[in-house]
């Protein structure tokens, strides 16, 4: 069970503590922060059991400053570990996640509301992330480069240039909630296996989740200060982390916020993934059986709070129809409830989000949209709908509903879709998207006119597998992820120039 047995030294009776220099520690602030349980918020406050209403220490900026520090000096001495104990420690680390997927999931389960079964996969998913990027890193940082120089104009063979990959020194990782562990490990595992330090700030809700995973990297036995969590409000430590002089580079996965971190980030390598109001566009020779099964999968999984979820699809006049009906008959069969029962549809995070996604629905009721099921909400719980007729006056048609609310816009053209997809007025529209078509040829047009950081073609979109480079255009995002990308990113390439004696030969 969570936060008892092997996990009991991360909690000091009902408050988890943040871990630094090796140790979970209870912080001086005596401020804690709530996390409400997305499916039980009316009753929480009665219930005294754990992970109903669980409490975290929120970190002082004294307390920042000394993780900074303890991470920049422990760096020093991993960066000079073998390659091969860094890996054989993420794999310990990887096992020891995959071992204790019960009690973490459980933490998901409580605390984002993610469906029982989802939840345990994202713990085996991001166990399976730490192993393989332990593998890649070994490929990929034991290689480096070397060069003559008299391959360029003007030079004599009087220089050889090896050059390799050294780490930035220490990473800050910002995951959102939604992925509280994997988006968590898949900037941990990279950063750590390239011999930098990490400091995690985890999302508020999805902290307590988090928490249990650094554990099993505890457990692991990595040194002392090469990962530090540290929990509070975004509001109030964000600013102060993202602006540290100590951190070196800073890898954000979540929304808007990443756009002001970026304004606010020093000289620093920046890798932001900020969302995606991902298309889908359907063409009239589609296999429309596929394409309802996809937009049930992509649209309403982990009911619609993932960046990569189809957020409007976009279906030509012709084959709509067919296709609304084929997406309501599925719609139908979806279970709605609590994540414990692995619902389909579980409540959304929070009541914000929830109120957030009622006024995208009444927006749209207002200006007309048809709504093919009756919009029904109770707490934090949405049940799954489809909006069709959605037009571009509607913020739906361009907004990122977070929730299972999907809009679909009819269209008489390839290049309506493509406008459609292009023009978005909002950030995030850049992302994924996918093309539902028998014609690769068209898909592949499609695909290159799409300005999205990846097309699917006959699937929904999604970041996965993990060593999949995945990124977003424009606003959307800063650099690629995956495993290979990630490990990349986090290094910087060093030269080294071995200077010849002038050769003293004669021609001819
Ligand atoms: O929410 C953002 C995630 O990167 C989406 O990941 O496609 O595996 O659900 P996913």
């Amino acid at each position: 069970m969570a936060g008892t047995g092997l996990f009991a030294e991360i909690l000091d009776g009902d408050v988890y503590k943040y871990y630094a220099d090796g140790e979970w520690k209870k912080s001086s602030s005596a401020k804690t922060v709530a996390i409400i349980n997305p499916t039980t918020r009316k009753t929480q406050y009665k219930v005294q059991v754990k992970l109903l209403m669980v409490l975290k220490i929120a970190c002082t900026q004294e307390e920042v400053n000394k993780v900074m520090e303890s991470a920049k000096t422990a760096q020093k001495s991993w960066a000079k570990t073998p390659l091969w104990k860094r890996a054989e420690l993420l794999h310990k680390a990887a096992a020891i996640l995959k071992e204790h997927k019960a009690p973490i999931a459980e933490c998901l389960v409580k605390e984002i509301a993610k469906p029982a079964k989802d939840a345990v996969t994202e713990v085996v998913r991001s166990g399976d992330l730490v192993s393989y990027t332990a593998e890649e890193g070994v490929r990929i940082l034991g290689e480096g480069k070397f060069l003559v120089s008299d391959s360029f104009p003007g030079n004599e063979r009087t220089k050889y240039c090896l050059t390799s990959k050294i780490p930035l020194g220490v990473i800050l990782a910002i995951p959102p909630f939604n992925y509280p562990v994997n988006l968590a490990v898949s900037k941990i595992a990279p950063a750590l296996i390239a011999g930098n330090s990490l400091v995690l700030k985890p999302p508020t809700q999805g902290a307590v989740s988090a928490l249990h995973m650094v554990h099993c990297f505890h457990l692991a036995g990595f040194p002392k200060g090469i990962i530090s969590c540290v929990t509070g409000k975004g509001s109030e430590i964000g600013d102060f982390l993202t602006m540290h002089p100590g951190v070196n580079c800073i890898s954000f996965t979540g929304g808007d916020t990443g756009i002001a971190i970026s304004k606010k980030a020093g000289m620093v390598p920046l890798q932001m993934e900020l969302g995606g109001k991902d298309a889908c566009i359907v063409l009239e020779d589609a296999d429309l059986d596929l394409v309802a099964a996809n937009i049930i999968k992509g649209g309403f999984s982990y009911s619609g709070q993932r960046c990569t979820a189809v957020k409007v699809v976009l279906v030509m006049e012709s084959v709509a129809d067919v296709l609304v009906d084929k997406v309501k008959a599925k719609i139908a069969k979806l279970t709605v409830g609590p994540p414990e029962d692995d619902c389909d549809i579980t409540p959304v995070v929070s009541e914000s989000s929830a109120n957030f996604i009622e006024g995208l629905v009444k927006d749209a009721k207002e200006k007309g949209a048809t709504f093919c099921q009756e919009y029904k909400r109770d707490g934090n719980l949405i049940w799954p709908l489809l909006l069709d007729n959605v037009r571009p006056d509607m913020r739906i048609a361009w907004e990122e509903p977070f929730g299972p609310v999907l809009p679909v816009i009819r269209i008489n053209s390839i290049e309506e879709g493509i406008h459609h997809c292009n023009a978005s007025n909002f950030v995030h529209a850049t992302l994924q998207g996918c093309v539902f078509t028998k014609d690769v040829n068209k898909a592949i047009l499609i695909s290159d006119a799409m300005e999205t950081g990846t097309v699917q073609i006959n699937s929904a979109p999604a970041r996965g597998p993990d060593h999949f480079p995945f990124q977003g255009l424009k606003d959307s995002g800063i650099g690629s992820q995956g495993v290979t990308n990630s490990i990349n990113m986090m290094t910087k390439i060093k030269s080294t120039v071995i200077n010849l004696p002038t050769p003293s030969y004669t021609m001819g």
